[in-house]
């Protein structure tokens, strides 16, 4: 038994990052939008969900293969963009698009990244998607764009639900700030957890890397910042899209749709795929769970694009549940990054092996073969889900 089997479940990865990670890192991945709600609704949802138990079936030959945009995935499941994952742990993007090639799933960088987009692509070689947030500087915008294409990113995730930032109390609480301010209760933070400290001392990945360097003018962090921190461009709509995806000339996929009329629209607009998706429960505290709604979308768009979902997943039960009502696959943000944060990329490793494992059982002691059959007939009709097609 190796160290790591006996972590059990994402909860396990969850505590030991805690410990592991500075505090200040390790809520801005642990926390949700002001009092938490929908942060705490999207994985109490999927707990209220049941799953049809059938017996009395052959279940010897099981498989999870299925595919996203046209690629063969090992499951449905893939690596969500999550913002400053080299963060959690040193050259963090690296190691879990390390970690992902070899499950044989899909890693998705985001702009917000510390790994930049040509560090993942030179230490991968598998197409990873790239999540971008458009930006007021169009020039930058176009540019960004083109270092995706560049590096043959197989998607361009545009995220719509984060123009403005819902506030993160226990971020503000820490001081979390760009740049980081070198307190004295940080340095005492970093002084205990040596692991992470040495590691990060010894990487050159310690600032934004789709940002540094790429700035015309911002030729210190602090200019950077303040850049930065100029640049949420408020007046973003639906026809945005169609210049990024023109530019970009590969697969779009719209990400923070939370209602049917959303997802017609970004369909309209040229959606290959959407995600449904509250970030996380990180910006409209009150929004409802994305497994709730997940129905809703999957009537409204009627199989025009794909429909992955993240928010919430926390093992290979909720994965099956989401793609049973509907999703073609589910995102994972924190549980990679708990992984991160406990040990590297083999941390990742073990989390993805821990969710695969769980839903290769579970999908047999459901009576069933094969990931892509499954449907409304898998899920219990309850008060809150009322499947579609029901
Ligand atoms: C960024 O996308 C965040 O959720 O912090």
């Amino acid at each position: 038994m190796t160290r790591l089997d006996r972590f059990l479940t994402v909860d396990d990865f969850m505590k030991v990052a805690e410990r592991r990670v500075p505090r200040m890192f390790f809520q801005y991945a642990d926390s949700g939008a002001y009092t938490e709600g929908t942060y705490r609704d999207n994985s109490a949802d999927f707990g209220k969900i049941r799953l049809e138990q059938r017996v009395g079936r052959d279940i010897a030959g099981r498989s999870l293969t299925t595919t996203m945009l046209g690629r063969t995935v090992s499951m449905p499941l893939a690596l969500a963009p999550t913002g400053a994952a080299g963060m959690q742990a040193a050259d963090g993007e690296i190691k879990a698009a390390r970690a992902a090639e070899k499950a044989g799933i899909i890693f998705t960088l985001s702009t917000v990244s510390i790994c930049s987009i040509e560090d993942v692509a030179a230490a991968t070689s598998v197409p990873f998607w790239f999540q971008f947030y458009v930006r007021k500087d169009r020039d930058f915008n176009e540019r960004l764009i083109d270092r995706a294409r560049a590096a043959k990113c197989g998607a361009i995730v545009v995220t719509l639900d984060c123009q403005l930032g819902g506030q993160r109390h226990k971020d503000v609480r820490n001081g979390l700030t760009v740049p980081l301010k070198m307190t004295p209760k940080f340095v005492a933070e970093m002084a205990m957890k040596p692991r992470w400290s040495l590691a990060m001392l010894r990487t050159r990945h310690r600032t934004f890397g789709n940002f540094a360097g790429h700035v015309p003018g911002a030729t210190t962090v602090a200019a950077l910042a303040e850049w930065m921190s100029q640049q949420d461009d408020l007046t973003l709509t639906w026809t945005d899209l169609l210049w990024i995806k023109k530019r970009f000339g590969g697969p779009l996929v719209v990400k923070g749709i939370l209602h049917p009329d959303d997802a017609r629209e970004a369909v309209a607009h040229g959606a290959d795929a959407i995600i449904v998706s509250n970030h996380g429960g990180r910006q409209l505290d009150g929004a409802p769970s994305t497994i709730r709604v997940l129905p809703r979308i999957v009537d409204a768009v009627g199989g025009k694009c794909e429909i992955y979902l993240d928010s919430g997943v926390r093992s290979g039960h909720d994965m099956l549940k989401a793609v049973a009502l509907g999703a073609r696959a589910v995102f994972i943000g924190r549980p990679f990054l708990y992984g991160l944060g406990v040990a590297g990329e083999a941390g990742v490793d073990r989390v993805i092996d821990i969710i695969r494992a769980e839903a290769d059982t579970t999908l047999g002691l459901m009576g069933e073969t094969d990931v892509t059959t499954l449907g409304a007939h898998n899920i219990e009709s309850n008060d809150l889900i009322a499947p579609h097609g029901h």
